[in-house]
């Protein structure tokens, strides 16, 4: 059986949800809400101990203003209403991405990231405006200034996940096989699983159900 630490998941399929069910892309945002919360308690109950949520990459900010507006909003709401909660959970919160949100949004997010530092159960990474090639173009930036030597433990030690062990699960829902400028480098060994649900259909049993596959499949990297 394999064991557990790190789970990943591109949360695709909110719009595409929200306008076959409420004939809006945000109701579907919202209800995509739901289902990280869902997320969050499955993760708990099986002690995992790393999940990365990817909720805004680079790339998203072609959207529409209205819907980016949206999306922050509720986060913004959910971290005013549900931080202590996290935090008497022992889980601790970190932004992946660079936070150049709203003065109000960012000050949020640092609030929630210094408030939650010293806790150990669950480490909730959320990625937010976060772009894969970008995060390596930095870290390369950082190598180079520092003069240090081009190698993967280097380059892992600018990386924005440092201290993060690479992903043993990586799930994308929304019924596409592509990976989105989500953690390119750290997915080398992770165990793919495309989900066709949309990410506000996406349950607790869908979640078990990958859990139970992952742990039979035999790992290899590289071996035989
Ligand atoms: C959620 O799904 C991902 C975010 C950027 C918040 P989408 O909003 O991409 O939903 P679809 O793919 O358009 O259905
Ligand atoms: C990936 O979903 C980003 C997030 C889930 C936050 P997108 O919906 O933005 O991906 P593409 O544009 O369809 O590849
Ligand atoms: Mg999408």
């Amino acid at each position: 059986m394999n064991p557990l630490t790190h789970v990943a998941i591109i949360m695709d399929g909110n719009g595409r949800w929200g306008l076959k069910y409420k004939n809006s892309r945000n109701a579907g945002h919202k209800a995509g809400l739901k289902t990280v919360e869902k997320i969050i308690r499955e993760t708990l109950k099986n002690k995992i101990r790393f999940l990365t949520l990817f909720a805004f990459s680079t790339e998203n900010w072609k959207r529409p203003k209205k819907e980016i507006h949206y999306l922050f909003n509720l986060l913004e709401n959910f971290l005013i209403n549900r931080i202590d909660e996290l935090h008497k959970k022992n889980i601790k919160l970190k932004i992946l991405g660079s936070k150049r949100f709203s003065p109000k949004l960012n000050k949020l997010l640092s609030y929630s990231e210094k408030k939650t530092f010293g806790n150990n159960k669950l480490q909730i990474n959320l990625a937010l405006n976060y772009g894969s090639k970008l995060e390596l173009i930095e870290a390369f930036k950082k190598i180079n200034r520092n003069k240090n030597k081009i190698s993967e433990q280097n380059l892992e030690r600018y990386l924005q996940t440092k201290d993060i062990p690479d992903p043993d699960i990586l799930i994308r829902t929304g019924n596409t096989k592509r990976l989105s400028n989500f953690l390119l480098w750290q997915i080398a060994y992770s165990e793919i699983f495309f989900e066709k649900k949309l990410w506000p259909a996406f349950t607790e049993k869908d979640f078990k159900k990958i859990i139970i596959e992952y742990k039979k499949i035999k790992r290899n990297f590289g071996k035989i």
